[in-house]
């Protein structure tokens, strides 16, 4: 199957005329506490493994999306901020593609208008937020009323871990075993923990050198250690259930932090390799784990470039924000959480 037949297939019986007003959504970006690395199926974004991420409360991406009508020239129209989307970009090429994928004629054509409020550069997954925002806003424009777990598939074939990001809180994204990915989606984790706190800590802002879909699809074809992901990661997934579900942020913390040094010693292993960090994420891993040993219960995950996101509670708030003074810190469960 490809992906316009998954599109097809979950619009089925589904109107194509849009409503008058702009649909509009907004979707938190998120953060993998375990990760999702290396795809079974390109084309469809199935992942070899299940994943679970924290939603980042406020931290996200508000689309409204329209069909242009009026315009001589029949070419989508993407906004981001308020600034005009250069058409060439990476991202809008893939925007574009994913929108194509919506259109029943080839004289249909979009204007999207997002709004984030994603530190610019912080690696933090925008993809996430940004396709599963312009799925949402689709719904909404259209009046499908998809369940979440429809929309999960379908922000999926943007970017595999925008199947996260239409939740609050805690989310697994379950690999699912169907060639078709019918069932690999999202689910919310009923568990909250307010007082979980997200740091995110940014180191360098330049855009990544390697795209993670290029970086996942070398590490699973050239890594001889690829074969011990699927099993660690079967583990850990386990591990951080449980650590939700009794509150034990040791755990939580150490088995995040372990995941995500796995699957970047998964990437140092390709060929040719590849490292994100940089000198001042390892400078920072090491101070981290000298606070550590001076009894701070301060974690990290890092993602697909060189920045780090810190993991502690609200207690030790005070202390993290006069080591990080640069940190933003994120309340995944605080007052702002608007789902
Ligand atoms: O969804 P993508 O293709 O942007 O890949 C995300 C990969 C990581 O952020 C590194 C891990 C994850 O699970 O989000």
């Amino acid at each position: 199957m490809n992906k316009k037949e998954v599109v097809e297939t979950i619009l089925r019986g589904q109107s194509r005329v849009a409503n008058n007003k702009p649909g509009v959504y907004f979707a938190p970006a998120n953060i993998a506490l375990c990760k999702y690395w290396g795809k079974r199926d390109l084309e469809l974004n199935l992942p070899q493994t299940s994943s679970l991420s924290v939603s980042l409360g406020h931290l996200g991406a508000k689309t409204a999306i329209q069909e242009i009508t009026d315009s001589a020239e029949i070419i989508d129209e993407i906004w981001i901020n308020g600034e005009p989307e250069k058409p060439g970009t990476p991202f809008s090429k893939n925007l574009k593609n994913f929108l194509d994928l919506f259109k029943v004629t080839p004289t249909q054509a979009y204007q999207i208008k997002t709004e984030t409020n994603i530190p610019i550069g912080a690696g933090l997954a925008s993809s996430a937020a940004g396709f599963a925002a312009v799925v949402g806003a689709l719904n909404d424009l259209y009046g499908w009323q998809l369940p979440l777990a429809a929309l999960s598939i379908l922000g999926r074939l943007g970017s595999g871990s925008a199947s996260r990001s239409f939740w609050s809180g805690f989310v697994e994204w379950q690999m699912g075993v169907r060639e078709d990915g019918m069932d690999s989606k999202g689910h919310a984790l009923p568990e909250q923990w307010p007082a979980l706190r997200v740091g995110i800590l940014i180191l360098n802002t330049a855009p990544k050198p390697v795209s993670s879909r290029v970086a996942m699809e070398r590490t699973v074809l050239t890594s001889p250690f690829y074969s011990v992901w699927p099993v660690k990661q079967a583990a850990d997934l386990r591990a951080i259930k449980a650590a939700i579900a009794a509150e034990n942020f040791e755990i939580l913390g150490s088995v995040a932090e372990t995941n995500a040094l796995a699957m970047h010693s998964l990437m140092l292993t390709a060929t040719p390799p590849i490292l994100y960090s940089e000198a001042a994420t390892i400078e920072s891993m090491h101070r981290i784990w000298k606070y550590r040993e001076e009894g701070l219960a301060l974690y990290f995950t890092q993602d697909a470039g060189p920045n780090l996101k810190l993991l502690f509670l609200e207690k030790d708030r005070e202390t993290v924000s006069q080591l990080f003074p640069t940190l933003e810190i994120i309340q995944p469960f605080g007052e702002h959480n608007n789902q």
